[in-house]
C-alpha cells in the first residue's frame, strides 16, 4: 500500500448493523486527528476467504471479526498470537506490510482491563471466580482469569458437557458446578462473571439465587445492552461492586486501534458516550 493512502479498517460479521465498533473507532480517529476510516461489513461464511484476500489490496490495515466468524478466520491466518491460539478464535486481524495475516484475540484483555478500570479494588487473586456460561465468550474470560493468577474457577453452564470440555482443556483449576446449583458458587467467589447471553435485550434475565453472594464480590456481566442487567441490579442492591459489559467492548478495541493507526487510545467517559450513540 502506498504510504499516503488513507488507512482503512473495519469489522466483519453477519449481521453487523448492531455493532458499536464503527462509532468507537470513528470517535478515536476524530479525537486523535488521524486519517482513516472504519467500515462495518456484512460478510457470509462462504465469502470470508475472498474478502480477506481482497481487503489489503484495497488499503485495509486490519479488521475486527465478530459473530459468527471468530473461529473460522483462524484458518486464513499466517501468524496467530498465543492468546488467540489458547482461545481458538480471533477478533482482531492485521494485514501486515510483509503480506502476512496476523490473528489476535483481545477479548480476554478487554475483560480484564474493564474490571481493572471500573473496580479499582478488585484483586483477581483474592478468591475463586464464578463463571456462568461456557461458550466462546467464556473461553476468553477463563483464559484471562487463569493467566492473571485466579486461584480457581467455578464454572457452570446449562449444558454441562460444554463446561466439562473447557475443564479438560484448561485444566485442574476449573471445577464444574451443576447449572441448577450455580447459586452455591457465589458463597466462595470474589469475582462473578456472566458470559451467557441471558439478560440481553429480548432474552430472559439470568436468574441465579444470589442469597449467598459475598458483599466483597465484584460482579460483572458481558451483556451491555441493557447496561444494567437484572444480575447487576440485584448484586448492586446487595452492596457488591458491579461492572457492566460495555467497558470490555471498549478495551478490547484498544490494541487493534493502536496497531492499525499508531496511537494508543484512552477509554474514558467520552469513549463510552460515543459507543452508546
Ligand atoms: P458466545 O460465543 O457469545 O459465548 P455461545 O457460544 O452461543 O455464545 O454461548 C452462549 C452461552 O449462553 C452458553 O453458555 C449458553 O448455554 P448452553 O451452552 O447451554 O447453550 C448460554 N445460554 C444461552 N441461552 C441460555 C438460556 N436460555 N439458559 C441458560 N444458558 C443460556
Amino acid at each position: 500500500m502506498s504510504e499516503n493512502r488513507i488507512p482503512l479498517a473495519g469489522v466483519i460479521g453477519s449481521p453487523i448493523a448492531h455493532s458499536k465498533s464503527p462509532q468507537l473507532h470513528g470517535h478515536w480517529l476524530k479525537t486523535y486527528g488521524l486519517r482513516g476510516h472504519y467500515i462495518p461489513m456484512d460478510v457470509s461464511t462462504d465469502n470470508l476467504g475472498q474478502v480477506l484476500d481482497a481487503l489489503p489490496k484495497m488499503g485495509f490495515v486490519g479488521v475486527n471479526i465478530t459473530v459468527p466468524h471468530k473461529e473460522k478466520v483462524m484458518e486464513f491466518a499466517d501468524l496467530v498470537t498465543d492468546r488467540a491460539t489458547l482461545i481458538g478464535a480471533a477478533n482482531t486481524l492485521t494485514f501486515q506490510k510483509d503480506g502476512k495475516l496476523r490473528a489476535d484475540n483481545t477479548d480476554g484483555y478487554g475483560f480484564f482491563e474493564n474490571l481493572r478500570q471500573n473496580a479499582p479494588n478488585w484483586n483477581v487473586k483474592a478468591g475463586p471466580a464464578a463463571v456462568l456460561g461456557a461458550g466462546g465468550a467464556a473461553r476468553a474470560v477463563i483464559a484471562s482469569l487463569l493467566d492473571a493468577g485466579v486461584p480457581h474457577i467455578l464454572l457452570s453452564n446449562r449444558t454441562r458437557v460444554r463446561a466439562e470440555a473447557l475443564q479438560s482443556e484448561f485444566g485442574k483449576r476449573i471445577e464444574v458446578v451443576e447449572w441448577v446449583q450455580a447459586g452455591n458458587m457465589l458463597e466462595e467467589a470474589t469475582t462473578v462473571v456472566n458470559t451467557t447471553s441471558l439478560g440481553m435485550l429480548g432474552k430472559p434475565p439470568l436468574r441465579v439465587p444470589l442469597d449467598g453472594l459475598r458483599k466483597d464480590a465484584v460482579v460483572t456481566d458481558l451483556v451491555y445492552a441493557p447496561l444494567k442487567t437484572h444480575l447487576l441490579a440485584e448484586a448492586e442492591k446487595m452492596g457488591c461492586t458491579t461492572v457492566d459489559g460495555l467497558g470490555m467492548l471498549l478495551h478490547q478495541a484498544v490494541p487493534a486501534f493502536e496497531r492499525w493507526f499508531g496511537v494508543r487510545p484512552e477509554v474514558d467517559s467520552a469513549t463510552r458516550a460515543a459507543a452508546l450513540r
